[in-house]
């Protein structure tokens, strides 16, 4: 596999970091997953617009702009012989060779590294006519939820709470309310409406999230985003996650009880169904 670090093309084995760097120290650092369909990016001009948002919020600098990254991931995409997967990219603080709390002088060169992951047929995921199981866990993750940082041990802790439990992931919950999945954003429906939690810096802006609240709006659903008890999850007709990784995938139990009839409703099929379509 063809990697990209810092401004090469390399194979993966010969892709070295220091030990120094800030992400691999104190998290220091910021990551985009992006999908890849028929060899298609899905949604890269949002990718990049959030990813300068959290480079902005973290005071970090922009080691490359917008019109290189794409071409880095088109690169990547040829290189690899991608056809359905995604593309990660994280860019740290870099390396300024001493361990410190304190942000290093501005012009400390980043870290920026992409590669591809192959994921053939991933549209087809047989979880999306079975639907997932999740649990609620509470929400211990830090105040800026937003940043799309590289702290990820909680959401992976959650993973393997629900894996325990035997079932697909988490639900995240604060204040008796669901925040968000470990890796995605959480909707509910009831009749036609769609409830999904407001922008704010609880959850994470899905990329996925704005292009599924948009389609749903111009198929005439309703939608409210507000926060939502696991109670009234259970109560509802529907469930499902969005994410770059899962597209809109239903959620057919939640804590033990079955959602609506216990299996995929045909609101998130729809919304599953126009996603792809839109984005191939
Ligand atoms: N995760 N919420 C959280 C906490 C996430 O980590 C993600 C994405 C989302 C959905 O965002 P988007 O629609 O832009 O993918 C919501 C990615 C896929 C990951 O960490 O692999």
């Amino acid at each position: 596999r063809t990697v990209y670090l810092n401004g090469d093309y390399l194979p993966e084995d010969q892709a070295k970091v220091s030990i120094f760097d800030r992400g691999f120290l104190m998290a220091d650092g910021v990551y985009e997953v992006t999908s890849v369909l028929g060899g298609k990016l899905i949604d890269f001009d949002g990718h990049a617009v959030r990813l300068q948002r959290s480079l902005d919020a973290l005071d970090m600098t922009h080691p490359s702009d917008k019109d290189t990254l794409l071409e880095v991931h088109r690169e990547l995409v040829a290189r690899n012989g991608i056809t359905d997967g995604m593309i990660y990219l994280q860019i740290t603080r870099g390396a300024p060779g001493d361990r410190d709390f304190a942000y290093p002088p501005k012009d400390t060169p980043p870290t920026i590294v992409l590669f591809t992951q192959d994921k053939p047929g991933m549209a087809d995921s047989p979880m999306a006519k079975t639907g997932m199981k999740v649990i609620s866990i509470p929400d211990m993750r830090w105040g800026r939820r937003d940043i799309k940082t590289v702290q990820l041990l909680y959401p992976s802790m959650g993973k393997m709470m629900a894996k325990a439990a035997g079932v697909d992931d988490a639900w995240m919950v604060e204040e008796d309310t669901v925040t968000e999945g470990t890796s995605n954003n959480a909707y509910i429906v009831k009749g036609n409406t769609i409830v999904t939690r407001q922008r704010d810096h609880d959850i994470l802006h899905g990329i996925t999230r704005a292009a599924v609240l948009r389609f749903a709006a111009e198929a005439q659903m309703k939608i409210e985003e507000r926060p939502f008890t696991i109670a009234e999850a259970q109560e509802a007709d529907e469930a499902f996650i969005t994410s770059a990784s899962t597209f809109v995938m239903p959620v057919v139990e939640i804590d033990g009880v079955a959602v609506g009839a216990g299996k995929p409703g045909p609101v998130a099929a729809r919304l599953r169904e126009i996603y792809l379509e839109e984005s191939r």
